[in-house]
């Protein structure tokens, strides 16, 4: 397929992303565009070149349900977010992330087993476990207060849970934590998220290779075993597909993590409400879930054909951003949407995507966001923020929003 000759403009679109005023809300513009113009173009400020939003929600579930549109970056028009070198690009072995079907129906197959709901429902022990530990060493430091609850909470809980079902050695966690956080960032240079991508594939490459000789009782072995019985991929598609859990099973989690419990922190009527009636939690779960879409434009497709969408065409060879934090923020479907509403039925969010690629991890990161808040409010009652929230940073410049630090004390 051949890139689209650039349309010419009779106005400058907007440039994309576009920053948030408040840490709690979307970008203003969002609001405008869904009302005046649900798909509207925009110019991406990573390259200046035209792509398409997408802000309604019943518009985002049609295009992600649509067979016509891709999921693979290598296609020219695909909207890139961070920079990365057209040599680059081509040379790396796509995950199934990026894959359309049948490729990628084959790798989410494999895979599906690990995530379904009863897996989940045996797996609530140990991460409460887990999580009861990383509450015991908070308080072991306690008299060390304020403590920074991203590095010493919110990152390690997703990191070890992800570790232990994968069967990967959680000492390392350290280094791929900052190849995931490279590979994610806008702002690295392509050079550093170069040298992540290649060290992490070397990393994920050797205990692969290691368990292809001494397999474990974990998911990666789990795989390995099930190849050799049912051939459908190669070694490298096992490396790759270990790769992608590793990378997004921990670091969306820790985000909602932090922003879930500064969400709560500042809403004392929504976390009272929570208390007095425990049983809302899982309704809280979404709720935190919708209001933050931390994937906002994690779901980046390119047309196929041209496809009808609202009232334009999006051509052959297009991209389309479908926007999550815009659609979860749809008055149609959920009134007043800027309020945190811990009662609200949310489930219909789209903060885990639709269509072929919704989320494989949804199961787990909803049930670790169920132990955590759980836990940390009733375990910590009288937790607050030791830092003013106009100070905190937020990754307004990464491709999934979050906290650099959440200081708090208790
Ligand atoms: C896909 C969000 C947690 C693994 C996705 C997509 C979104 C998303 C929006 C769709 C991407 C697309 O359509 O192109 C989130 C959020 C999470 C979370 C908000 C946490 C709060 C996890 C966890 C895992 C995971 C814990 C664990 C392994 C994946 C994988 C895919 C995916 C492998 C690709 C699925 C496919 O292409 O078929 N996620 N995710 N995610 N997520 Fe998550």
């Amino acid at each position: 397929m051949t890139a689209p000759a650039e349309p010419a403009d009779e106005a400058v679109p907007p440039e994309f992303p576009m920053r948030r005023a408040c840490p709690f809300s979307p970008p203003a513009a969002y609001a405008e565009l869904r009302e005046s113009e649900p798909v509207a173009p925009a110019r991406l400020k990573v390259n200046g070149k035209r792509t398409w939003l997408v802000t309604r929600h019943d518009l985002y579930k049609k295009l992600l349900g649509d067979a016509r549109v891709s999921a693979n970056l290598k296609l020219p028009g695909y909207p890139l977010q961070v920079p990365v070198p057209e040599e680059t690009l081509q040379s790396v072995p796509l995950t199934f992330l990026s894959m359309d079907p049948p490729d990628h129906t084959v790798q989410r197959r494999m895979l599906a087993p690990e995530f379904s709901v009863r897996r989940m429902r045996e797996l609530r022990e140990r991460v409460q476990q887990i999580v009861d530990q990383q509450i015991d060493q908070l308080l072991a430091k306690g008299a060390e207060s304020p403590v920074d609850l991203v590095t010493s909470f919110a990152l390690p809980v997703p990191s070890f849970v992800i570790c232990e079902l994968l069967g990967v050695p959680y000492e390392d966690h350290g280094r791929f934590e900052e190849w995931a956080w490279a590979i994610m960032n806008h702002e690295v240079s392509d050079e550093d998220r170069g040298r992540a991508h290649y060290e992490l594939d070397r990393y994920v490459d050797g205990l692969v290779t290691a368990k292809e000789s001494a397999p474990g009782d974990d998911m990666i072995s789990r795989l390995i075993e099930f190849n050799r019985h049912t051939p459908a991929v190669e070694h490298s598609d096992i490396v790759s597909m270990s790769k992608l859990m590793l990378v997004t099973g921990h670091e969306t989690t820790a985000n909602m993590i932090a922003l879930g419990t500064l969400a709560l922190l500042e809403h004392p009527e929504q976390l009272a409400a929570l208390r007095a009636e425990p049983e809302l939690m899982p309704k809280a779960v979404e709720e935190l879930l919708r209001f933050f879409s931390i994937s906002d434009a994690g779901t980046a497709r390119v047309a196929l054909e041209d496809i009808e969408l609202g009232d334009v065409t999006i051509r052959a060879g297009e991209g389309v951003l479908p926007l999550n934090n815009a659609a979860n923020h749809d008055e149609r479907v959920f009134p007043d949407p800027d309020r945190l509403d811990v009662r609200r039925e949310a489930r219909s969010h789209l903060a885990f995507g639709y269509g072929v690629h919704q989320c494989i991890g949804q199961n787990l990161a909803r049930l670790e966001l169920d132990v955590v808040y759980t836990t940390l409010f009733r375990r910590l009652p009288t937790l607050r923020l030791a830092t003013p929230v106009e100070k905190l940073r937020f990754k307004d410049d990464a491709i999934v929003y979050g906290l650099y630090e959440l200081p708090v004390t208790w």
